[in-house]
């Protein structure tokens, strides 16, 4: 119980975007920059309105992406914080690669920045092989927010390398270890969908050692596919995974996890599920070595909130506005 209680807490915590006055950083108003294919926004490419921004800015800016398919690789580099893209309707604002062979080179969406948000956009790769690497979003920067998107891909669809990350709303689908990095993310009601026709993992987090706070944890999220599919395999051997209140169809496996051909691993991953359901959700066939969520290991969690996420994502979203409000603004970005 205490652990329903410290998830439903920190949910809680982490779903309020009231702005606070904690970001001494950030106190500017945002700068509207609009993108959009017909020419008539400040520019028809979104990496262009991403340029634009100045190095080492102090100032928020939000981009505003006009529907479209955008054939764009886009780089959020390190020296630009405070940068919000926007799309107006996640279905119809699409950022498309076909892009494969190499697991960093080969994202459609790359983010070195802080304190990024997305929002309402589709992130894809459209390669499919098995076996090769083509991801769609990495994310590489720390107080990073993902809102109602949509990340597509194959395998390693989200590289979520680094950082403290929070993805609400989004649907993320892939078959190879399609989320896989060494980040510490909070998923809150995402919606993970598995297509392998072969072997399909959901998540390879790459925690390498006891002393990383990091790993993945999913909170009322929602899992479908086709054929089969497993929870997750270490890619590091400290691998930490743990499922919250989501609901599990049949695609996956009874067993739930797997070891990648290490048994070694077997006593170093932290994998456990607590208060799941759904026809994958029964734990009575897992592999012993994964475990339910104990009373006592929620406490851990308690002093350690993986993601120490509340003050943060405030601030990360305190110059997020709402799409129709940036719309009814006509500011330029250019003063
Ligand atoms: C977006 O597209 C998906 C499938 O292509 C569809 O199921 C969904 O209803 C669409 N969402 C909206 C808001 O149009
Ligand atoms: C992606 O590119 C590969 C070649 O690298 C090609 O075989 C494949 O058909 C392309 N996929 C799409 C959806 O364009
Ligand atoms: C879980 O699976 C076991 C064995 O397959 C079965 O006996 C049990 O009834 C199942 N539990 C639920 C809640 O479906
Ligand atoms: C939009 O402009 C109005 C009036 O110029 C201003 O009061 C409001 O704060 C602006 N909204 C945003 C989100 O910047
Ligand atoms: C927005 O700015 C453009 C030129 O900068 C002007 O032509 C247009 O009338 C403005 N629109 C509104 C709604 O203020």
């Amino acid at each position: 119980m205490a652990a329903f209680i410290f998830f439903v807490t920190m949910f809680t915590l982490m779903a309020s975007t009231t702005p606070r006055a904690d970001a001494a950083e950030t106190s500017a108003a945002a700068v509207v920059i609009r993108v959009d294919q017909s020419g008539k926004g400040d520019y028809k490419k979104i990496q262009d309105a991403i340029d634009a921004v100045p190095s080492n800015n102090k100032q928020p800016f939000f981009i505003l992406v006009k529907p479209g398919i955008y054939n764009e690789k886009i780089i959020v580099p390190e020296d630009k914080p405070f940068i919000t893209v926007s799309g107006s309707k996640t279905n119809s604002t699409v950022i498309t690669r076909n892009d494969s062979g190499n697991i960093i080179e080969s994202a459609t969406f790359t983010v070195l920045a802080s304190n990024f948000v997305g929002q309402y956009i589709t992130i894809k790769n459209t390669f499919r092989y098995h076996g090769i690497q083509a991801v769609a979003l990495r994310v590489s920067g720390d107080k990073v927010v993902f809102l109602g998107c949509k990340i597509l891909g194959y395998q390693d669809t989200l590289l979520d390398e680094n950082g403290r990350h929070y993805f609400r709303g989004c649907y993320i689908e892939g078959a190879v270890d399609f989320i896989c990095g060494n980040a510490a993310s909070l998923f809150e009601r995402c919606h993970l969908h598995t297509l392998s026709e072969e072997f399909s993992a959901i998540t390879a987090q790459q925690r390498g050692s006891l002393t990383e706070e990091t790993g993945f944890i999913f909170l009322g999220c929602k899992i479908t596919g086709e054929r089969t599919a497993i929870l997750g395999r270490p890619w590091g051997s400290y691998s930490r995974v743990i499922f919250v209140l989501t609901y599990m169809s049949n695609v996956i496996l009874p067993r739930g996890w797997d070891d990648w051909g290490d048994a070694t691993k077997q006593s170093t991953v932290f994998y456990r599920e607590y208060k799941c359901y759904g026809p994958g959700a029964n734990t009575s066939k897992r592999v012993e070595w994964s475990q339910k969520l104990t009373a006592e290991e929620a406490k851990i969690f308690l002093t350690k909130n993986m993601i120490s996420g509340k003050s943060w994502i405030r601030s990360t979203l305190k110059h997020v506005k709402k799409v129709s409000t940036a719309i009814s603004n006509n500011s330029t970005g250019h003063s």
